[in-house]
């Protein structure tokens, strides 16, 4: 701990702890008497007010978690060596060249993208551990990390991760805003994922050619149009007061996107049948509902309210069954996300809108009811660890992501003074879910049976051979498009990926540390923004604010 604290005089502290244990025997006879008096109806306890003590393992855990989307950056300071994991490097590529250039072994990549068309595509993320660009979970991404920077972002701020948080999402906007040139085209991809896999390289080294791919009124893509929405209209609130004239310009571009995806209505997985390969898409509802929800806490305006909980709701809100939050399925996202309009906001709306938001409510209760460990309704998709597990590759993505709700809906529980939730007539409690998301997280940690950190630069204990090609390949290196001598090497990775969240455990939590084991050593930028979110709602137990405008 702080030196500054060895320093104070030990009768300070022995005051201190005197008055503490006063207190508390105060607080324990208020709180007797008041469970005396109010058995019938139990109130949750207060609400916290700003951010209170942190705990410093979360903290530690997300300050390594936010550094990934620095090493997915398309532009220089791809991966830090290990010493330098606490450099930033934003101001070294915020013109796009490099200005101020600290690190020698790293260089500018995938300048010219987009060029092709006349856009500019050279920001944004690249997705994993190759070299492409795909919009569809970078948008989920930038949706995310907005999401957690609005719930979490005072208690970001005292750990020193709100700038960077907010500079990463900028990256990804500036790049979603440059990808919608005109009302009704948007790109959707950069790179040619089968030329791109034919190759091991550093992105720096890339020569191939980088086509883009758009969707349109003729080719249209209602999911990947409707993610990208629902970035920027919730990115729209995290820089309303940091820079309104950016904040407009993002709420202008989520319109028109929502239009354009709620017009021509058709999956871009029907559109481009090559997306399947990659990220294929299992519906485009949940993405209307989901952007209509994030325009209208952007805006209050109360045509998205009446898409959410009129017709379109009902028909693709899939009420009553709990599903899986991830890049693919945002019902769950949505419906923790106007829990929160039926929580906090229900004053001005007509009867049909509350029996709608109570129907999103109902089904965020099903979800959570679904999660927690001893619930009636308990899902049995968990290790016997009690780690969520549901599928084989990039297993960690639907612990962390269902753990984020859980503790995004414990600290809605919390502000509004709700003391439980109903699963089956068992009752559980803000406490509760937050405890299921810890377990979570700990377990991600390294509270598992492989006692191993699956956040690469966290803990003692991480992998070593993360499937990705710029920490595998040494700065150096001369090897272009053919290095596949690097894939294959038995030395750990040269350059460590900080803050990657790898795909993680088999279902019987072993975890294979090999380079070429993609379906469990590969991150993904999703997997850091859900990462992100967990680990920022757990720094300490808080209230969330009741209005993002
Ligand atoms: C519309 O998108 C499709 C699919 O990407 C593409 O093949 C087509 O060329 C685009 N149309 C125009 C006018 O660019
Ligand atoms: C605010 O955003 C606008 C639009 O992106 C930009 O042109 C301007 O430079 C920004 N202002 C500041 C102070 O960053
Ligand atoms: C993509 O998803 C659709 C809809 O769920 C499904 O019918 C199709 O088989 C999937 N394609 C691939 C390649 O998995
Ligand atoms: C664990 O599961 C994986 C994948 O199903 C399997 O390959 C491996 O052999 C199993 N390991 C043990 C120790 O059972
Ligand atoms: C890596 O895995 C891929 C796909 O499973 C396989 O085609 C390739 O041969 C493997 N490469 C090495 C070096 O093991």
């Amino acid at each position: 701990m702080g030196s500054s604290n060895e320093k104070r005089g030990k009768g300070c502290w022995c005051w201190l702890f005197i008055i503490l244990i006063a207190a508390a025997v105060v607080a324990a006879a208020v709180i007797t008497i008041k469970n005396k008096n109010d058995k019938s109806h139990p109130k949750a306890p207060p609400v916290p007010g700003p951010p209170g003590a942190i705990t410093q393992k979360y903290a530690d855990a997300l300050k390594a978690a936010t550094q990934f989307f620095n090493v997915q950056k398309c532009i220089v300071c791809i991966v830090y060596f290990r010493f330098w994991a606490e450099w930033r490097c934003d101001f070294i590529i915020a013109a796009g060249k490099l200005v101020n250039n600290k690190i020698p072994w790293r260089g500018d990549s995938a300048l010219k993208d987009g060029s092709e068309e006349d856009v500019d595509m050279s920001k944004g993320m690249y997705d994993a551990g190759d070299n492409m660009k795909f919009n569809f979970p970078m948008a989920f991404t930038a949706t995310v990390l907005s999401w957690t920077i609005l719930e979490y972002g005072d208690q970001m701020d005292v750990v020193k991760q709100l700038e960077p948080a907010q500079d990463s999402l900028k990256w990804i906007t500036d790049y979603l805003i440059n990808s919608h040139p005109s009302e009704n085209v948007l790109y959707i991809q950069v790179g040619d994922p089968e030329a791109d896999h034919k190759c091991w390289q550093k992105p720096e080294s890339m020569t191939e050619a980088r086509p883009v791919t758009q969707v349109n009124t003729s080719s249209p893509g209602t999911e990947v149009a409707a993610e990208t929405a629902a970035a920027l209209a919730s990115a729209s609130l995290v820089f309303k007061k940091i820079n309104s004239t950016y904040s407009d310009l993002l709420l202008k571009h989520a319109g028109q996107l929502f239009t354009f995806a709620n017009t021509y209505r058709r999956s871009y997985s029907v559109s481009i049948p090559k997306v399947q390969t990659y990220y294929n898409s299992t519906g485009y509802g949940d993405e209307l509902l989901w952007a209509a929800s994030w325009l209208y806490h952007a805006t209050e305006d109360m045509s998205y309210l009446k898409f959410v909980t009129g017709k379109d709701g009902k028909q693709f809100g899939n009420f009553g069954n709990p599903t899986w939050f991830s890049w693919d399925n945002k019902l769950a996202g949505a419906q923790v996300l106007l829990s929160r309009v039926n929580f906090f906001g229900q004053e001005e709306r007509s009867n049909d809108e509350k029996l709608g938001l109570q129907m999103y409510r109902k089904t965020a209760e099903a979800v959570m009811c679904g999660l927690l460990p001893d619930s009636p309704s308990a899902t049995s998709s968990r290790t016997d660890g009690g780690l969520i597990w549901v599928s084989e590759w990039n297993a960690l993505q639907h612990p962390v992501a269902a753990a984020f709700l859980a503790i995004v809906y414990s600290d809605y529980m919390l502000t509004s003074q709700t003391a439980s939730i109903y699963c089956s007539g068992k009752t559980y409690t803000a406490a509760d879910l937050r405890n299921f998301a810890k377990s979570q997280a700990d377990y991600v940690l390294g509270d598992n049976p492989m006692k191993m950190s699956y956040l690469v630069g966290y803990g003692d204990k991480y992998p070593e051979y993360v499937h990705h090609r710029g920490a595998s390949i040494p700065a150096d290196a001369k090897t272009g498009c053919k290095g596949f001598e690097w894939l294959e090497s038995t030395e750990p990775n040269p350059n460590v990926a900080v803050g990657a969240l790898v795909g993680g455990p088999f279902q019987n939590e072993t975890y294979i540390d090999s380079r070429n084991n993609s379906m469990q050593g590969e991150p993904t930028t999703y997997n850091s923004a859900i990462i992100v979110g967990l680990l920022s709602g757990l720094l300490t137990t808080s209230s969330v604010v009741r209005s993002f405008t």
